[in-house]
């Protein structure tokens, strides 16, 4: 087992609110509602909030990407985050269904090389309480649609079908730019994996994930990310930001000193 780092809590991570409406619970790609751009000028609320003004909101926070607190709409500007701090080495996503997210990575990011992880194999329905626990022939096509989106971006890609812990095995301490969870989603699970990739990142890397939130959200299954990471670097003396306008689904992300 990897081991906690010894640092101190951050009382101040700022906390996100509990899902407000049924309809944010029912889609894993809803928007959050007005008021999800904490800190931000009312404009740019509305602007985040709609799919075709989110890319000039993205373009108006990009400024803060170099600071020490980056302002992201959404998961799809970590990549370009990672561009503006010059993370441009190996990075790795764990859990990735078809491949939608590290395609996006590959397709924003500059950088050398995305390993993408995920064993494509069907979990004891008691043991994995989750939408994206399959059977296995599902699996097997998943596995097959992200090699073959993939499969474009040549040798910046590799997929390797394994557990994240198997694929931790393998991965020198301290040397990834990035690391992104996206695996199980219940609390002790997300203990463990970051557990298990943090000292993977190096100094001046970004350790981040998805589904910063907490509670049972059939059908999507049963959450305790926002805790885990909460918890996790409680005492760290590290901040935890969250994206701001992808709500319910919003991810996390750490600037690792
Ligand atoms: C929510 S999906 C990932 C979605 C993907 N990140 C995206 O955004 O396009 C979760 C994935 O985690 C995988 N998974 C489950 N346990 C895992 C483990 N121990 N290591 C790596 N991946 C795992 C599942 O097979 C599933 O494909």
């Amino acid at each position: 087992m990897a081991r906690r780092p010894a640092r101190r809590v951050d009382a101040s991570a700022a906390p996100l609110r509990q899902l407000a409406t049924p309809e944010e619970r029912l889609s894993r790609t809803g928007t959050a509602p007005d008021g999800g751009l904490r800190g931000l000028p009312r404009p740019l609320h509305a602007a985040a909030q709609v799919g075709l003004l989110s890319a000039v909101a993205s373009a108006i926070l990009r400024p803060t990407y170099r600071s020490g607190r980056p302002l992201l709409t959404n998961r799809h500007e970590l990549p370009v985050l990672l561009n503006r701090r010059g993370l441009l080495g190996s990075a790795v996503e764990i859990g990735v269904r078809a491949g939608e997210y590290s395609a996006i990575i590959l397709e924003r990011w500059n950088g050398r090389l995305l390993i993408s992880v995920d064993p494509w194999a069907e979990a004891p329905a008691g043991d994995y309480l989750d939408i994206a626990n399959v059977d296995s022939a599902t699996h097997e096509q998943l596995h097959a649609v992200a090699r073959s989106r993939l499969a474009r971006f040549g040798d910046r890609s590799e997929v390797w079908r394994m557990t994240g812990d198997d694929a931790a095995e393998r991965i020198s301490p301290r040397s990834l730019d990035f690391v992104y969870l996206d695996a199980r989603h219940d609390r002790s699970s997300v203990e463990h994996d970051l557990a298990t990739w943090l000292p993977r990142v190096r100094p001046g890397g970004v350790l981040a994930g998805h589904d910063y939130l907490d509670g049972d959200f059939p059908p999507h299954g049963d959450f305790g990310v926002r805790s885990a990471v909460d918890g996790y670097f409680a005492g760290a003396g590290l901040r935890v930001h969250a994206t701001l306008a992808d709500r319910p689904w919003v991810s996390w992300f750490v600037l690792i000193p």
